[in-house]
């Protein structure tokens, strides 16, 4: 299938192994989590990365030492059963995800994060923008998914996952824990002794949004600490967030 162009490259590697190295999936991966990306392909995994972009994810592939570990899935993830024929064919080939990062647009994608879902085995780091953090959880993708976890959803057998048709299917094992990433940014106030020393007021403090290299470091750390929900940066005091 076009969409899901495999690096064969890295099948021969796996091969030259004789191994078969955990898959991890990071949709999104070749923007503000590139850095993430490339710090995860460290040549023990192969990391599928799924975007549309052939050109940017060549850029994320130059600044790795790994690039044959890549695997890029070709796909739109607005589009429902394109998304699960790229992420059956990727798991069939590679196996399920034993950790996936998966940052969508929710004005793009409702659907999306929970299909991904379906095709994860370990934990699933859902990168999520700073409005979600005032968002009561009941909200959120945990509220789909952690219901089925472990209530007898049943595979409807190999790594296919659900077949065609977007959307969680009845048939789909839930196996990953999810976990939330909720970017938020950084307040620069200086110092209580600056400010008392230099006579500077409350006021004289910024707030600025993340950098993609803060971003990137801040999901690498949620992966460690393994938090069901993470901030990276702050989201309080709400009101002091930076105007764009
Ligand atoms: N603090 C916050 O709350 C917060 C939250 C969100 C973002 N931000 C900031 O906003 C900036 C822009 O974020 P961004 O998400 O637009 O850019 P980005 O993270 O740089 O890129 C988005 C990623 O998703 C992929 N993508 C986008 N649409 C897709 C689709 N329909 N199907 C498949 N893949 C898709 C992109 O690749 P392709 O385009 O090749 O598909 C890319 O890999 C970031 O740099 C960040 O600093 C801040």
């Amino acid at each position: 299938m076009a969409a899901a162009t495999a690096d064969t490259k890295v099948a021969a590697a796996a091969a030259v192994t004789g191994t078969k190295q955990p898959h991890v999936l990071i949709v999104g991966g070749t923007g503000m989590l590139a850095d993430a990306a490339v710090a995860l392909c460290d040549g023990t995994r192969i990391v599928s990365v799924l975007s549309r972009s052939v050109s940017w994810m060549d850029g994320v592939k130059k600044r790795s030492k790994f690039p044959n570990h890549f695997v890029h899935l070709k796909c739109d993830y607005s589009a429902d059963t394109q998304l699960v024929q790229v992420l059956s064919a990727a798991t069939q080939k590679y196996g399920r995800f034993s950790l996936a990062i998966v940052w969508i647009h929710s004005n793009v994608s409702t659907t999306a994060p929970v299909t991904v879902a379906g095709f994860v085995d370990g934990p699933y780091f859902h990168v999520l923008g700073s409005d979600s953090a005032s968002a009561p959880e009941t909200t959120t993708l945990r509220k789909e998914i952690e219901p089925k976890l472990g209530a007898g959803f049943k595979s409807s057998g190999g790594s296919g996952g659900p077949g065609s048709g977007g959307g969680l299917a009845a048939s789909v094992t839930i196996g990953c824990s999810y976990h939330e990433v909720i970017l938020g940014f950084i307040n620069e106030q200086p110092p209580a002794a600056a400010i008392k020393g230099y006579g500077l007021t409350a006021s004289a403090h910024k707030t600025r949004w993340l950098t993609w290299e803060e971003i990137s470091a801040g999901v690498l750390l949620a992966i460690t600490t393994r938090k069901p929900r993470s901030i990276v940066g702050t989201v309080e005091p709400w009101s002091l967030r930076p105007k764009y």
